[in-house]
C-alpha cells in the first residue's frame, strides 16, 4: 500500500503565505518521491485555487485537500462550499469529521455522514477522522466508541460509489499537546476498525486507507510511518514547518 503524509494547516496562512510554503515544500522533497509516497495539503478554502493553479500549472505531484465540505449541494446556505465546487477546482481529497468540527462547531455524525455522501458522489476522496476524547479512553470504553463513530460516518456508502476511502484516527487527547499515541494503541485501533471495515460491500484492500494524526513530529514519525497496518499519518502543527514536514515524510523507509 503507498504510504500517505498529510499536512492539516488548519486556519493558518494566507493564500500568499499559502503559495510560499507549497513551492518551498515542492523545492525540498527528493525527485519524484511522490510516485511513492502520496503528499497531500489541507490548506484553508482560501488558499484552494492558488495551490491547485500551481499544482496543474506546473505538473506538481503535490495533491491539494480541503478542510472539510458541505452536506449540502447547493442553495441557501450560507458560507459552505460544496463537493461540487471543490471537484471542479480538481481538488481530489476533503478532510471530513475533524475532532474541531465535530467540538467546536458541533458537527454530528449525522451531518458528517452527509458530508461523507456529497464527497463521494462528487468524486473527491474522503479523509474521514475519528477520535476519542481523553475520558473516554481512560475509561478503556474505546473501542465501540471509535467503532460506532466510524460506522455513523460511512452509513449508507455504496459499493459503487467509493474508489478510494481514507480512515484517519486522530485520538482527540493527542492533538495538538504534544502526547503522541504509542504504535500499540494505534495498532489495536486501526486493527479493530480495518476489521469492521473488510466488511463492508466498499472496501478494497488495494485502496482503503488507515492512517493515524495527533502530535505527528519527526521525532515520532518513523516508528508509525514504518509500521505496516499504518498507512500514512495527518500532520496538523509539524506540517507549517517545511523541514519538519520533509524530515517526516523522509523517515518512511522506501
Ligand atoms: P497536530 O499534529 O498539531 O497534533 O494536529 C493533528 C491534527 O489535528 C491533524 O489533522
Amino acid at each position: 500500500m503507498k504510504k500517505i503524509v498529510i499536512g492539516n494547516w488548519k486556519l493558518n496562512l494566507d493564500h500568499l503565505e499559502a503559495i510560499q510554503l507549497l513551492q518551498k515544500l515542492n523545492y525540498s522533497l527528493d525527485v519524484n518521491i511522490e510516485d511513492k509516497i502520496d503528499i497531500l495539503l489541507a490548506p484553508s478554502h482560501t488558499s484552494l485555487r492558488s495551490l491547485q493553479t500551481i499544482v496543474d500549472a506546473d505538473s506538481l505531484k503535490i495533491q491539494i485537500s480541503s478542510q472539510d465540505v458541505s452536506a449540502y449541494t447547493e442553495g441557501a446556505y450560507t458560507g459552505e462550499v460544496s463537493a461540487m465546487q471543490l471537484q471542479k477546482l480538481n481538488i481530489t481529497y476533503s478532510i471530513i469529521g475533524h475532532s474541531e468540527r465535530r467540538l467546536v462547531f458541533g458537527e454530528s455524525d449525522e451531518l458528517i455522514n452527509l458530508k461523507v455522501h456529497n464527497a463521494v458522489d462528487n468524486n473527491l476522496v474522503p479523509i474521514v477522522c475519528f477520535g476519542e476524547p481523553e475520558e473516554n479512553r481512560n475509561s478503556n470504553n474505546y473501542l465501540p466508541y471509535l467503532l460506532n463513530q466510524v460506522n455513523l460516518a460511512i452509513k449508507g456508502l455504496r459499493k459503487d460509489k467509493v474508489n478510494e476511502i481514507i480512515f484517519a484516527y486522530e485520538p482527540i487527547w493527542a492533538i495538538g499537546t504534544g502526547k503522541v499515541a504509542s504504535v500499540e494503541n494505534t495498532i489495536e485501533v486501526l486493527s479493530a476498525v480495518k476489521k469492521e471495515i473488510s466488511n463492508k460491500p466498499f472496501y478494497d484492500e488495494e485502496k482503503t486507507r488507515f492512517i493515524y494524526g495527533g502530535s505527528v513530529s519527526p521525532t515520532n514519525a518513523s516508528e508509525l510511518l514504518n509500521t505496516k497496518i499504518i498507512d500514512g499519518v495527518l500532520v496538523g502543527g509539524a506540517s507549517l514547518d517545511t523541514d519538519k514536514f520533509v524530515q517526516i515524510i523522509k523517515s518512511i523507509k522506501l
